[in-house]
């Protein structure tokens, strides 16, 4: 796809250094994610993929700058994090196994005041998502892996987020199932202007629905692009992604 002009540097991230107790995983990220874009973080297994959406969302300790929408983005405070307006449907989905999956959705919207407003984005996350609209009422616990990552997207949406970090969302999805879910993530995107940030491992896939995507290897980026431009140099994508893009 191609970048549409949106803010630039709506997502700054300057010389991003991140850890756990046991280390710091990531080494100076630096990247920009424009206002309504998609971009995708691409990389192997123990990256820092999840760490750097972790790092974004204030739950890891963080040096450098991270600045979103024209405020730097508060430290270990996820919960304040929310409130500017981003959205982190974490890898493994997190859905809330006995409660229905419109219990699920609805406790995105829990901090929303306007009863209205969170009606109208149930009946639009249930209009990108039929098939949730149907087992309203299920456990959230017995739908598919599928449906679960369609409930962890949908409630991240009820909060009317202005970025949505997605980690990835593939995971343990069959390629077409992950093609429909990626399809909905670009609808999202285009009707609402909505910013994502998508980590994946399929490359292949995600360069698809992606306009920018960076590589990250050992906590450090190591390629940066539009995703025609990855994809077009497939030595580079094959050294750094392992396969043929
Ligand atoms: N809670 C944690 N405590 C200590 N180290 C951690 C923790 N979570 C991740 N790490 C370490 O940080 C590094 C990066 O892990 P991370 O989960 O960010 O990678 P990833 O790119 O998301 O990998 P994957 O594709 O397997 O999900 C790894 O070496 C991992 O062992
Ligand atoms: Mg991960």
């Amino acid at each position: 796809m191609t970048a549409r002009t949106g803010r630039p540097g709506f997502l700054t991230v300057e010389n991003l250094r991140a850890g756990y107790r046991a280390g710091r995983v990531l080494h100076g990220v630096g990247l920009t994610v424009a206002e309504g874009e998609i971009c995708a973080i691409l990389g192997p297994n123990g990256a820092g993929k999840t760490s750097l959406l972790r790092a974004l969302c204030g739950m890891i300790r963080t040096e450098g700058t991270l600045r979103f929408d024209g405020a730097d983005l508060p430290r270990r405070r996820p919960e304040a994090v929310a409130r500017m307006g981003v959205a982190h449907v974490p890898e493994g989905r997190g859905t809330f196994a006995p409660l229905t999956v419109e219990e699920n959705l609805r406790l995105g919207a829990y901090t929303r005041r306007d009863r209205a407003g969170v009606r109208d984005d149930l009946e639009r996350t249930y209009g990108y998502f039929p098939v949730l609209k149907e087992r309203r009422g299920q456990a959230a616990g017995s739908l598919s892996g599928g449906e679960q990552q369609m409930v962890a997207i949908g409630r991240a949406l009820m909060a009317r987020p202005r970025l949505v970090l997605l980690d990835e969302p593939s995971l343990g999805l069959a390629p077409l199932v992950t093609r429909d879910l990626f399809r909905i993530v670009r609808a999202i995107n285009e009707e609402k202007r909505t910013t994502v940030m998508l980590v994946e491992q399929n490359a292949h896939l995600t360069l698809e629905f992606a306009h920018r995507a960076h590589v990250l290897e050992t906590g450090r980026i190591v390629l940066s692009g539009t995703a025609e431009e990855i994809r077009a140099d497939e030595r580079t994508a094959r050294a750094y992604l392992g396969i043929g893009v």
